[in-house]
């Protein structure tokens, strides 16, 4: 069977987007990627995943959160009873930033369309923003993780909802907590919000 004839319209841009992501020049983190990561996940999610960008595993393998940080954001999915398979991930970034450094605000800027593109064609009802480079490319410069966390901001219709990024659980047993806290609050946005669609 003609496999393009049935694939809906959504993985047919999403192809197109992850080819341009591929091939992508428009910041010098294309000169040492591995392998660019364009996000994975289900096009018609609720729920989208905004993360930083590839670590080392993720540019190994092209695929988002495979690494500890990975561990730690299935195990936070696992105990609201949300899956990969219902769920899209993206990053900020879509290629790895050597040595693992924090994204700078021209890669943030030269990589946002992509980011755009993937929240237009999902269109998810709640956008989980992981992390301090998450947040800024979305909101800009001047927010902070940690006075936004936990608090959800209606923008265009979409929930976004900050809260600290899983690495930051993988030093400090106190950033977990909190994080399990924003999860637990982040599945009842999730179950309101579909109980209003479903209305
Ligand atoms: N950290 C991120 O922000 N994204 C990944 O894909 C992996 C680790």
């Amino acid at each position: 069977m003609d496999q393009t004839k049935s694939m809906t319209w959504k993985q047919e841009i999403e192809n197109t987007l992850i080819k341009r992501i591929e091939t992508c020049k428009k910041c010098d983190l294309y000169k040492t990627r591995t392998k660019a990561v364009p996000g994975t996940g289900y096009l018609d999610a609720d729920v989208m995943f905004v993360g930083e960008g590839p670590g080392k595993n993720e540019d190994l393998t092209g695929e988002p959160f495979v690494g500890q940080a990975g561990k730690v954001l299935d195990k936070l999915l696992e105990d609201i009873g949300l899956s990969r398979k219902q769920i899209f991930i993206g990053n900020t970034v879509k290629c790895r930033p050597p040595s693992n450094r924090t994204p700078s605000t021209s890669e943030m800027e030269a990589c946002k369309p992509y980011l755009i593109s993937q929240i237009e064609l999902i269109q998810p009802t709640v956008i989980v923003v992981l992390g301090s480079a998450a947040l800024t490319s979305l909101f800009g410069s001047g927010q902070s993780i940690s006075r936004a966390r936990g608090k959800s901001m209606i923008v265009n219709g979409i929930c976004y909802f900050p809260t600290y990024h899983p690495a930051a659980a993988l030093y400090r047993r106190s950033t977990l907590e909190l994080i399990m806290e924003d999860f637990s609050k982040l599945k009842e946005i999730v179950q309101n919000r579909k109980r209003k669609n479903e209305n």
